[in-house]
């Protein structure tokens, strides 16, 4: 399957229950919350010791890539802890066997993770990037292609979605105005099932609506209620949300993609696990294609296949034109 068939899956903005928000927007526990989730833990345990939280380190990396430092551990240790508690874990050892081996576990590994990984996200939170995608991205793709064929881009690690429908409100920007008008798809993927199920829902507090340049809040943000608004259905069109986990990225239907966003995720992977996951991402790109990672993801890295464009507020990659490498 080709990438753009994902970027057809509808968002499914039908189904918004009122007022359900099941965690904050940007659901990182940032200090306050793992305040509060450290009372809400409180226990007659013993602390973790450095053993037991190296081996929950390890298996986190395992399978996400995201590394939890030596000054995160009490952060790890309060969410198992309150996972444990919901599932009536005693300790440790019983709820890895019991809860998350096997089969089954997968379920329950999905829970932990989202638990355990960042997700803090805004809309357009690194605009020098978006700047860089309408002015160059997009006017290369449109003088190469006279609007003739549709724009795929990716945002890879989109935690709840902001990131994606910023890429989508800029893009569907540039292709209304075009002398050629264009088609495009957004594929939005996070390894965070909870995280994707926001995004799909397109309904964000209203908070969040000064993080909007005005000139896109007018276009594509409806009022939904008191508290929320939703995201313009014309947009919802275009951005489809699924699971995928970064470390698998040579098993997804990814290619050909004229674009890959991809920020504040790969800062916490160790740097062999991201050379990895960057020689995937360039395999999915198509020649003359653009990768554009966050300003501080990766210091130092160049690769055979990419040239380095763009300016030094943006980390951005062109796929050389001439690299015809399947
Ligand atoms: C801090 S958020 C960044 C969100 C957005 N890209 C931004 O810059 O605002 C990091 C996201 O990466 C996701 N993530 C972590 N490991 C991942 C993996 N192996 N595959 C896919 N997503 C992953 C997390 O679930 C989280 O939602």
């Amino acid at each position: 399957m080709h990438a753009a068939a994902l970027t057809t899956v509808p968002a499914m903005s039908a189904s918004r229950p009122p007022g359900r928000r099941a965690r904050l927007i940007g659901v990182a526990p940032l200090a306050r919350d793992e305040a509060a989730a450290a009372d809400d833990a409180e226990g007659p345990w013993d602390s973790m010791d450095d053993g037991e939280f190296l081996r929950w380190v390890q298996l986190l990396e395992e399978r996400t890539g995201v590394v939890v430092p030596p000054e995160r551990k009490q952060f790890l240790e309060t969410n198992l802890r309150l996972r444990m508690r919901e599932v009536g874990a005693g300790d440790f050892e019983t709820y890895h066997r019991e809860r998350l081996a096997g089969r089954r576990g997968a379920v329950e590994w999905a829970v932990l993770v989202d638990r355990l990984t960042v997700h803090q996200t805004h809309f357009f939170r690194h605009q020098p990037s978006l700047d860089f995608v309408r002015e160059q991205v997009l006017t290369e793709f449109l003088a190469r292609t006279q609007g003739r064929s549709a724009f795929h881009a990716w945002s890879a690690g989109c935690s709840t979605g902001e990131e994606a429908w910023s890429l989508a409100m800029v893009i569907d920007q540039h292709a209304r105005e075009a002398a050629t008008p264009y088609h495009f798809g957004v594929t939005a993927s996070d390894v965070s099932q909870p995280a994707l199920a926001m995004g799909r829902e397109a309904r964000y507090s209203k908070g969040k609506l000064s993080e909007i340049p005005a000139r896109y809040r007018s276009a594509y943000c409806v009022d939904d209620g008191p508290q929320n608004f939703v995201l313009a259905e014309r947009l919802q069109r275009r951005v489809g949300f699924a699971m995928l986990n970064l470390l698998e990225v040579a098993r997804q239907p990814m290619s050909h993609l004229d674009l890959i966003y991809c920020q504040n995720v790969l800062i916490y992977f160790p740097r062999d696990r991201r050379l990895g996951v960057l020689d995937q991402l360039v395999d999915c790109l198509r020649p003359g294609g653009h990768l554009i990672l966050g300003p501080g993801e990766m210091t130092g890295w160049s690769h055979p296949r990419l040239t380095r464009v763009a300016g030094q507020r943006t980390l951005a990659y062109r796929r050389r034109v001439e690299d015809s490498t399947p």
